[in-house]
């Protein structure tokens, strides 16, 4: 771990009392954490929308019985390979496939990836949950 840099923070007291709510709500220990837990947040969205590396997870719901969508969503996995991890398939029932995609490249051609598959008649649903690599939060 790198040194430690304390420094201080001047808000106005409305803020203060809000952010003290926040920290409360979620958890944390002391406002040092929160604190720490917002910079990392927002780096990481700037890494997203500046092209930046990213990894996260596509998550999508579609119906295998219909026609041809399965070899599309497998030639459309395979022009992404590159991007793609790992994929885990579930059977949710007899109709119906979950299938989550981990995924590691850059912030733009993994949004590619999800769109073109959400873009695909026969997948009901699909998000992308992007996170970081985590290198350049060391
Ligand atoms: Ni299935």
């Amino acid at each position: 771990m790198s040194k430690l840099y304390r420094f201080g923070v001047s808000l106005d007291k409305n803020l203060i009392n809000k952010f003290d709510k926040h920290i409360q709500l979620g958890n944390y220990k002391n406002r040092s954490e929160a604190i720490r837990d917002l910079i990392r947040e927002e780096l990481v969205r700037k890494q997203w929308t500046t092209g930046g590396d990213v990894a996260g997870a596509i998550t999508m719901v579609y119906d295998h019985h219909k026609r041809e969508l399965v070899n599309v969503l497998i030639d459309t996995q395979h022009e992404f390979g590159k991007l793609i991890i790992s994929t885990q398939h579930i059977h949710l029932d007899h109709h119906n496939c979950l299938e989550i995609i981990a995924v590691k490249g850059k912030s733009q051609d993994v949004q590619k990836l999800a769109s073109k598959l959400k873009a695909q008649k026969g997948v009901k649903h699909t998000s992308l949950s992007m996170s970081t690599t985590g290198k350049m939060l060391q």
